[in-house]
């Protein structure tokens, strides 16, 4: 069952979604070679915590952590730990959090290091526009398969990555995970069809290599079976009329990724 939000509703998620992006920025203010992701998630969750919100994922399912971390082969919901992040590593963050009873979601993925290997940095730069071209099919009268579609050809079709298929983006509000849910690869014209109101996470998943995914023994990280590096992004929108709006921003972790020389942003 679909909950539609009203307007008053989208601005309290986009008040959740800027906690959870500057939580994120946080962390890219603090990303270099030396630094452990258990760090980074303290800092995460202490950031969220003094704005007032709870970290949607600690307690989730039994979620351990403020943030998923995942590094290099691990595609998503990585666990925070005491290895030293090192030059070239791919980091993805993802981050949620919960204030005035509704979730805000968001990730980002940085390339540790001045210069980064071609391939990766194209997987990255390709993830992200990925992300946005699903952003521009997600207007009312359209549906999920539009959204889903715009992804899979973006980056399977035209890159040949590999499209996760076992996890898909989703509805949020009062709850983190709703109806309905965002595959990364489907046909045009297919599946629920979108109103004004509808909240949905888009959060493509996007692997170097074959699309294959595994789950290591801790019970949560998925990694990609050939060890490739994968890219992960993630928005909040709001689905109107036009256009869709955007709840979350890149906005303060694009600066901080910029004036941070030990990462990576010379996307093309
Ligand atoms: N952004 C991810 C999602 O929407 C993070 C969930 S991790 C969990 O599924 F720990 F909360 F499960
Ligand atoms: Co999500």
């Amino acid at each position: 069952m679909i909950i539609y939000k009203t307007r008053a509703q989208a601005e309290l998620i986009r008040e959740s979604c800027k906690i959870v992006n500057d939580a994120i920025a946080e962390a890219a203010k603090m990303l270099k070679p030396g630094i452990t992701t258990m760090q980074l998630d303290r800092r995460i969750e202490e950031y969220i915590r003094d704005c007032g919100a709870l970290p949607s994922f600690k307690g989730y399912n039994g979620y351990p952590y403020a943030s998923c971390i995942s590094v290099n082969d691990a595609v998503v919901h990585g666990f925070p730990n005491e290895e030293v992040l090192k030059e070239g590593d791919v980091v993805s963050v993802d981050v949620g959090a919960f204030k005035n009873n509704f979730h805000g979601d968001s990730a980002y993925t940085f390339i540790l290091g001045n210069t980064a290997d071609e391939k990766v940095a194209r997987l990255v730069r390709t993830t992200k526009e990925s992300l946005y071209l699903g952003i521009e099919k997600a207007v009312a009268g359209n549906r999920i398969g539009d959204i889903s579609h715009a992804i899979q050809q973006h980056t399977e079709r035209l890159f040949g990555y590999g499209v996760v298929r076992e996890l898909v983006g989703h509805g949020l509000g009062n709850n983190l995970h709703e109806d309905p849910q965002v595959p990364n690869y489907g046909k045009r014209g297919s599946g629920t069809i979108l109103k004004e109101g509808l909240v949905i996470a888009i959060e493509p998943m996007i692997n170097l290599g074959r699309k294959d995914v595994t789950t290591a023994s801790d019970g949560w990280t998925i990694l990609t079976r050939d060890g490739k590096p994968s890219a992960h992004f993630e928005h909040t929108v709001f689905v109107q009329k036009e256009k869709a709006d955007i709840l979350s921003s890149f906005d303060t972790i694009e600066k901080a990724e910029k004036e941070n020389s030990f990462l990576f942003s010379d996307y093309v």
